[in-house]
């Protein structure tokens, strides 16, 4: 192999070029910002499953697995719902979404019941069913079984797409980066990929047993910690190490080297 040592000594992230460094340093501003609006999200959307804030186990099972004891119908009465109805009410609907949530009793009784406690917002909130109809009824008081395959297959898809493009421009990004150790730049590159699959993967074995609700956890935890150090070394080599005008030599050349 021809000598190369010399060969492109600014490509480092301290020494390239403004251009490149506006370029990378903008593009990882807009994803930094990105990811935290993503991880809100989850928090309210996620988060609030089972009906308290914040981010737990029991959000995932319930997103992925669902409440199979009962009815949404059921757990909202028992939860979110619950002081809009008085106790025998509450008992009373509980005990026909149980039973299947018969037609037969809809039209001469329980419609009058969620008329008279529950279409004031289920008919006019939007977003919420509406409960003046007995499909949408009927809807909730099916057995929740979580995610359905199809939004699975959805989800999962966009999230492999989507998120392996933002870890890819991060990854090559951070792969200028100069002073890391060889492995260590190795491991933070591959990391994230790896636990994208493993977080894809829980949701599905989340969905058939509830035990493996703590990989999506470990998943989720595991490309955070993987990207915020690619993002923050990045950041901190381009705008802050680059000051004291020292040349870094080419950083892919020393990776090379063993
Ligand atoms: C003061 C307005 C209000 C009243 C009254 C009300 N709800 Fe709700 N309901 C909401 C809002 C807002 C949501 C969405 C937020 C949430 O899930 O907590 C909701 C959500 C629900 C959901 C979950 C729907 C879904 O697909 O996620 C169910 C089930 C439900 N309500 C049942 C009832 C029943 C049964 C009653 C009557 C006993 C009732 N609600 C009365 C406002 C109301």
């Amino acid at each position: 192999m021809k000598d190369t040592s010399s060969s492109l000594p600014w490509l480092n992230l301290p020494n390239l070029p403004t251009s490149l460094k506006v370029l990378f340093a903008g593009y990882l501003l807009v994803i930094g910002v990105g990811l935290c609006m993503a991880g809100l999200q989850i928090m309210l959307t996620h988060g609030m499953a089972d009906g308290k804030l914040g981010l737990s186990k029991d959000d995932i099972v319930y997103s992925y697995y669902g409440d199979r004891s009962g009815s949404k119908l059921e757990s909202k009465l028992n939860g979110s719902m619950k002081d809009h109805a008085p106790p025998a009410v509450k008992l009373e609907i509980i005990k026909w979404a149980r039973e299947g949530a018969p037609e037969a009793e809809w039209e001469n009784h329980f419609k009058g019941v969620f008329a008279q406690h529950c279409v004031m917002c289920h008919s006019n909130i939007p977003g919420i069913p509406n409960f003046t109809k007995f499909d949408e009824v009927k809807k909730v008081a099916a057995i929740n079984e979580g995610a359905s395959v199809q939004s699975l297959t959805r989800v999962s898809h966009i999230h492999l797409f989507g998120i392996s493009f933002i870890f890819f421009f991060m990854a090559f990004i951070f792969s200028f980066a100069v002073n890391v150790p060889r492995i260590l730049k190795i491991l933070a590159i591959a990391f994230p990929f790896a636990f994208l699959i493993l977080d894809v993967l829980s949701w599905w074995l989340t969905k058939w047993n509830p035990g493996f609700a703590w990989l999506t956890i470990i998943g989720g935890v595991g490309y955070s910690i993987a990207s915020t150090f690619m993002w923050f070394t990045s950041m901190y080599q381009m705008l802050i190490l680059s000051r004291n005008g020292k040349i870094y030599g080419n950083a892919w050349e020393a990776d090379l080297k063993h």
